[in-house]
C-alpha cells in the first residue's frame, strides 16, 4: 500500500496542500488525544513535503516554549518567549516566513543545515497562542503564502486537541 499522505509528483503547492487537508482532516476525525495527534501530523506533514524539519513547540508558561512531537533530528528542548523564530511567533501571535535563518536577529540554529523557516502559532478561539508548529528547510526561501495557508488550517485543527 502507498503511504497515505505520500503526494502525486509534480503538483503545485496549492494542489498539494489542497490534496494533504482533503486527507489529513478526515484521517484525524474523532482524534481527541493531544500527543497522538501531533505525532501524526508531524508525521503526515513529513511524509507529504520531505520538510527537513516539522514539528511542534508548545507552551510551558509564562515564559518557556517546551518541544513536541516532531520529525527530524533532536532539536533545541526549550525556547524562551520573544527569542528565535519560535518564541517571536509566539510573542507576536502570528505566523513568521524567514526565507534566510541567518538574517534573523536570534534565530536559534538547532541544524547548521536549516537554511529557510515557517512557524504558525497555534490560537485557541480567544486568540491566546497554545503552542507552534515549527517547519525548517535545508533551502533558501523555501516557504510562502501556500504554506502559510495549509499549516494555519493544519494548526487550527491542532488546537482542538490542545
Ligand atoms: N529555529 C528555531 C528553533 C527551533 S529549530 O528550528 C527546530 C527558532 O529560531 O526558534
Amino acid at each position: 500500500m502507498e503511504p497515505l499522505f505520500q503526494l502525486p509528483a509534480r503538483l503545485s503547492k496549492t494542489a498539494q496542500y489542497k490534496s494533504f487537508l482533503e486527507r489529513y482532516l478526515p484521517y484525524m476525525e474523532g482524534e481527541d488525544d493531544a500527543i497522538a495527534a501531533m505525532a501524526n501530523t508531524a508525521a503526515a506533514l513529513h511524509e507529504a513535503f520531505h520538510f527537513f524539519w516539522v514539528g511542534f513547540y508548545l507552551v510551558k508558561d509564562a515564559q518557556w516554549l517546551s518541544l513536541g512531537p516532531f520529525q527530524g533530528s533532536p532539536a533545541c528542548s526549550r525556547i524562551k518567549r520573544g527569542h528565535g523564530v519560535c518564541g517571536t511567533a509566539w510573542a507576536e501571535a502570528r505566523t513568521l516566513i524567514v526565507p534566510d535563518v541567518n538574517a534573523f536577529p536570534g534565530h536559534i540554529a538547532c541544524s547548521s543545515h536549516s537554511r529557510s523557516e515557517i512557524v504558525v502559532p497555534i490560537l485557541n478561539p480567544a486568540r491566546k497562542v497554545l503552542g507552534v508548529i515549527d517547519v525548517d528547510s535545508d533551502h533558501l526561501d523555501a516557504f510562502d503564502d501556500h504554506d502559510r495557508q495549509g499549516l494555519e488550517a493544519v494548526a487550527r485543527r491542532i488546537a482542538e486537541n490542545l
